[in-house]
């Protein structure tokens, strides 16, 4: 990270709060919009292209000004108590279901939500009230509770399914840092992780939730609600790779999990038909879930259960990797490649699209948007030992691969901190 004497001061970094707040206030009303509110939910046009960068001002600001008025000794008190209290906190107001149990439109009380919600008043109001002081949940009058924007969101499935993720599963991750360092010093195995040691299991992260059918469907609902409102992301990728210029062609969904990233794509290059490969209970329900929601899609898409651990079967034009080698540590992302190597050598022209983040290099962007990735790459190795790379990470490790699989593209859509990286043969 990069520091600036001159511009990190409290005075300037301030004034740069206030200089974006103003635009974001004028943004907003010349379009006749809500402000941003705590109790409502933001208006979208909040998050319109326009704003990213006042926003990231804002935000970026916010976090330098903590750092630059409190005591350092803070950063090892209570900030690092608050954050895994508020994990805590989280888990066990998601457990007991208390956003479910606050009506909408009105308030309860704090003895109505404990019935409710089966808990014992006296911890339900501490752990309610610590809540609050993040905006999850107010209390307008003493004793009342009701729902703010962050708290509803709680109701929201793909969001259910993010806490139940982060509550159940990589809560307990963290804790194992140290002990599975300690245990598999360098280890580049997918089951010698944190995951592993606090799940207690054996297998690699997939094998273990493909046994289990909910997490399936959580896991699909989670990928899902991160391309959720970044349609235009994958669009505005299909656009600056000309797909539309290659006329009838298949795009192959390696990993494509229920196939969403293909039916947003498929929107945009109507000639395409898409081959979805998955493992097959995944599969399965990306079948089911293309027949419900986009049935005039069925024509063009077929599902298939393919290991990407074994050669290619699918003829393409295009072999997708979506969020796919940040899963895996060097030595297995290589044989996912080597696997498509006689289908990119079949025919001339046929690209393979790595669509991953890039690890920008330090003071390349803001710190909020580099600690986004760091966080993502820590998260890569907790459960993965894997990890999310540079630049000059991923051509090294196509290279690797065969030398002559040449990097003829990097897009990277407006204000993503992913890009796509087309790789082919020429
Ligand atoms: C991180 S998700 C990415 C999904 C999707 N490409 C996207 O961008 O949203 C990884 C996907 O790889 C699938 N997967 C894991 N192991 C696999 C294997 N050996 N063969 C095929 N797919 C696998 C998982 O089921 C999951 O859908």
């Amino acid at each position: 990270m990069v520091l600036n004497a001159d511009v990190d001061d409290l005075i300037n970094t301030a004034i740069s709060i206030l200089v974006s707040a103003n635009t974001i206030k004028s943004f907003l009303a010349e379009k006749n919009l809500p402000q941003p509110s705590i109790l409502n939910d933001p208006s979208p046009a909040l998050f319109a292209p326009e704003l990213d960068a006042a926003r990231d001002d804002i935000l970026n600001a916010c976090h330098k000004v903590q750092a630059l008025i409190s005591a350092p000794v803070h950063t090892f008190g209570m900030g690092l108590q608050a954050h895994y209290l508020d994990l805590g906190v989280f888990q066990w107001v998601h457990h007991f279901k208390v956003a479910q149990a606050v009506p909408l439109d009105k308030t309860i009380t704090f003895e109505e939500l404990a019935s409710a919600t089966g808990t014992p008043i006296d911890i339900l109001r501490r752990m309610v009230r610590y809540s609050m002081t993040s905006f999850v949940f107010h209390e307008p009058q003493p004793g009342y509770v009701a729902h703010t924007a962050r708290s509803r969101l709680l109701l929201d499935s793909s969001a259910i399914s993010l806490c139940d993720l982060t509550a159940e599963w990589l809560f307990h991750c963290a804790d194992q840092f140290a002990p599975a360092v300690e245990k598999w010093p360098g280890s580049q195995e997918l089951n010698e992780t944190s995951y592993n040691l606090s799940l207690k299991t054996d297998l690699p992260f997939f094998q273990f939730i493909s046994q289990k059918p909910a997490a399936v469907a959580k896991f699909g609902k989670l990928m899902m609600s991160f391309a959720a409102g970044q349609d235009w992301i994958m669009k505005e990728v299909a656009q600056e790779c000309r797909w539309n210029d290659l006329g009838k062609a298949t795009l192959v969904d390696v990993g494509g999990s229920i196939g969403h990233t293909s039916m947003v794509i498929a929107d945009v290059v109507p000639d395409f038909d898409f081959v979805v490969e998955d493992l097959p209970e995944v599969v399965q329900q990306g079948q089911k879930v293309l027949l419900e929601n986009r049935p005039e899609l069925k024509d063009r898409f077929n599902f298939l259960a393919h290991n990407f651990f074994e050669p290619q079967t699918s003829d393409g034009d295009i072999y997708l990797l979506r969020c796919i080698l940040h899963d895996y540590p060097d030595k297995y992302a290589i044989k996912i490649v080597e696997n498509l190597l006689p289908a990119l050598k079949k025919k001339n022209g046929t690209r393979m699209v790595i669509y991953e983040r890039i690890v920008p290099l330090p003071g390349a962007v803001s710190v909020l948007q580099e600690r986004l990735v760091r966080a993502q790459d820590i998260q890569m190795w907790s459960c993965f030992n894997s990890k999310e790379r540079e630049l000059e990470e991923w051509k090294e490790l196509v290279a690797k691969v065969d030398p002559g699989l040449k990097l003829t593209k990097v897009v990277t859509p407006h204000g993503s901190l992913y890009s796509a990286m087309e790789f082919m043969f020429y």
